[in-house]
């Protein structure tokens, strides 16, 4: 069952919306971009493209852990269920879930909902006896899955350490929405966990520059939201890392002094002055225990690999 296209009215109210958002994300004193704006149709292709690159680990080390503890993992979560993924993407992980798992509902919710749709169609063929939906939503700003999803024998889905991309206050309340509509069931999440600044900086910023393609997409995203004048060449993707924060900070740099317009307004940038794009928070295992139990989930089992670069948690 995929989901028809949004009516007219409602669809030109979020486009004013997301221009506000970009607009005052532009006007801030430290320019930022809601990281929600890579993944238009090309961001999210270059994020798959990231994926594949030998140095991104989280991807790789994510599906080691997935099929290295898949029958455990299984065991904790139990079968024909619905699998809520948050943020399906290509759908590509879940899709991983599906034979051990056999869920019998499964709902792929994410942002960029024409690639999802895409994604979907292609698994249906594939997995004929699940029943497969398409939400498109910004559970950043809010999580609220319908009535019309099964509620019994909920596990929400959430790979890829994406939890990572929001300020601690935000990864709560989107970990106790969870919470509250997970009924009897779980959540399953990929958390990335701290590791040497050599392994972060290869990964966030890597020899082929599709990561600094990928950061620097935002940029033409924004462009056609906003109606706005971004030339890419102005800018420079750059990677920080704050220990303070225990976290990967990503930037575009201005490398000239730059002023981009749009309908009413402009923002000049200062030759070196930065774009906030994004967090990508890095945990340990006893960070992550704290998280989870603050959110309301006091039943854990954590699963790593060998080299402790990543953790795949089940919470009840
Ligand atoms: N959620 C991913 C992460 O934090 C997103 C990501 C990977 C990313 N590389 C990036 C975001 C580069 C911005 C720029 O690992």
């Amino acid at each position: 069952m995929l989901k028809p296209a949004l009516p007219e009215s409602v669809q030109s109210l979020q486009h004013a919306n997301l221009s506000a958002e970009i607009e005052s994300g532009l006007l801030s004193k430290v320019a930022y971009i809601s990281p929600k704006f890579l993944y238009d149709p090309l961001g999210s292709h270059l994020f798959t493209a990231i994926t594949l690159i030998p140095e991104y680990y989280p991807t790789n080390t994510e599906k080691w852990i997935l099929m290295q503890y898949q029958e455990e993992i299984a065991a904790a979560i139990g079968q024909h269920g619905t699998l809520i993924d948050l943020g399906a993407g290509n759908c590509q992980k879940a899709a991983f879930l599906f034979p051990s798992l056999n869920p019998t509902t499964y709902v792929a919710v994410d942002f960029s909902a024409q690639y999802v749709q895409e994604a979907l169609t292609q698994l249906q063929f594939k997995f004929p006896q699940i029943q497969m939906m398409a939400l498109s939503m910004d559970f950043s700003e809010q999580l609220s899955i319908p009535s019309s999803v099964p509620s019994a024998a909920r596990t929400f889905f959430y790979p890829g350490s994406s939890i990572g991309n929001f300020l601690a206050p935000a990864a709560e309340k989107l970990l106790r929405e969870i919470k509250n509509q997970v009924a009897d069931g779980g959540l399953l999440i990929g958390i990335d966990l701290m590791k040497a600044d050599a392994i972060l900086e290869s990964a966030y910023d890597d020899p082929l520059q599709i990561t600094a393609a990928f950061n620097l997409n935002i940029l033409r995203s924004v462009n056609a939201q906003l109606g706005c004048n971004f030339d890419i060449r102005d800018f420079k993707h750059v990677v920080k890392i704050n220990h303070q924060e225990n976290r990967v900070e990503l930037y575009l740099e201005a490398q000239t002094e730059v002023t981009v317009s749009w309908s009413n307004n402009s923002r000049s940038f200062q030759k070196g002055e930065l774009i906030h794009t994004e967090n990508s928070h890095k945990y340990t295992t006893d960070s992550i225990r704290r998280m989870l139990n603050q959110a309301g989930f006091d039943k854990l089992k954590i699963w790593t690999d060998p080299q402790n670069y990543f953790a795949l948690v089940y919470a009840q």
